[in-house]
């Protein structure tokens, strides 16, 4: 049997092949909430065959977002609008699913790729003020970030902290299989000279945990 399609482990995270679905921004959402397309397209992936399916990357707060239209996690009614398009999934495949939790910083506000992806001032419509750890523009001409103190630092690593935990309250309180979590931020892209602090650095951890399964009944086992 060729390597790939053999059983892979990361952490206590067993996958049936090494076939991941990277996350993939669709600019789909309103409000950061799901729509329709996200059933459509998550489910259509989730029959591939691949082991992991890893949703687009999500925001933890709202100015965290890329776009506008960018699928956020950031409050309640966000994640109870994920759960019929993970049931959905849950009822036709077995496959792992993760969600890459975000914040885009100083890359955030910008139009969606197919408008020209350019930043959004602040003033304009759809727009917003981005925040960033230091006061550096991602480009010559864009929004200067609002430069966050310990305080704001600490609010976007809540958010991450609280949407990590809540897919794990998910797997406790129903008879979900596992859900990863990939939590990730665009600290690959840390401008030069930027302040770095405990709140910073938390950021850039990369957690990918599983919990196991517990006993499912009809419908929700997963085929
Ligand atoms: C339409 C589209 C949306 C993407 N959205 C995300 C995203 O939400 N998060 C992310 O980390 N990467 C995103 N990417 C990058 C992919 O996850 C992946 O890293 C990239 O396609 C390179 O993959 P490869 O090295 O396997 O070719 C996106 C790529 C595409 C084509």
């Amino acid at each position: 049997m060729s390597q790939l399609f053999s059983p892979y482990s990361i952490g206590s995270l067993e996958l049936s092949n090494r076939i991941a679905i990277a996350p993939m921004c669709q600019y789909s959402a309103v409000d950061g909430l799901p729509t329709d397309w996200h059933t459509i397209h998550l489910g259509n992936l989730a029959l591939s065959g691949a082991a992991l399916l890893i949703i687009e990357a999500s925001a933890v707060t709202p100015e965290g977002r890329i776009t506008p239209d960018d699928l956020g996690l950031w409050s309640d009614a966000h994640f109870q609008a994920l759960r019929p398009v993970i049931a959905a999934i849950r009822r036709h495949s077995p496959i792992k699913v993760a969600v890459q939790l975000a914040h885009a910083g100083r890359k955030a506000s910008s139009q969606v790729p197919w408008e020209g992806g350019a930043n959004i001032a602040p003033d304009q419509p759809r727009g917003w003020q981005t925040v960033a750890p230091s006061a550096l523009p991602h480009a010559d001409g864009e929004t200067v970030p609002l430069a966050l103190d310990h305080e704001g630092l600490q609010r976007i690593k809540d958010g991450f902290v609280d949407a990590a935990r809540t897919p794990w309250a998910w797997t406790r309180s129903s008879c979900t299989p596992p859900m990863a979590t990939c939590c990730t931020s665009s600290c690959r892209h840390w401008p030069t000279g930027a302040k770095t602090t405990t709140a910073v650095r938390s950021r850039t951890a990369c957690v990918i945990r599983s919990k196991s399964s517990t006993p499912c009944a009809p419908p929700c086992r997963a085929r």
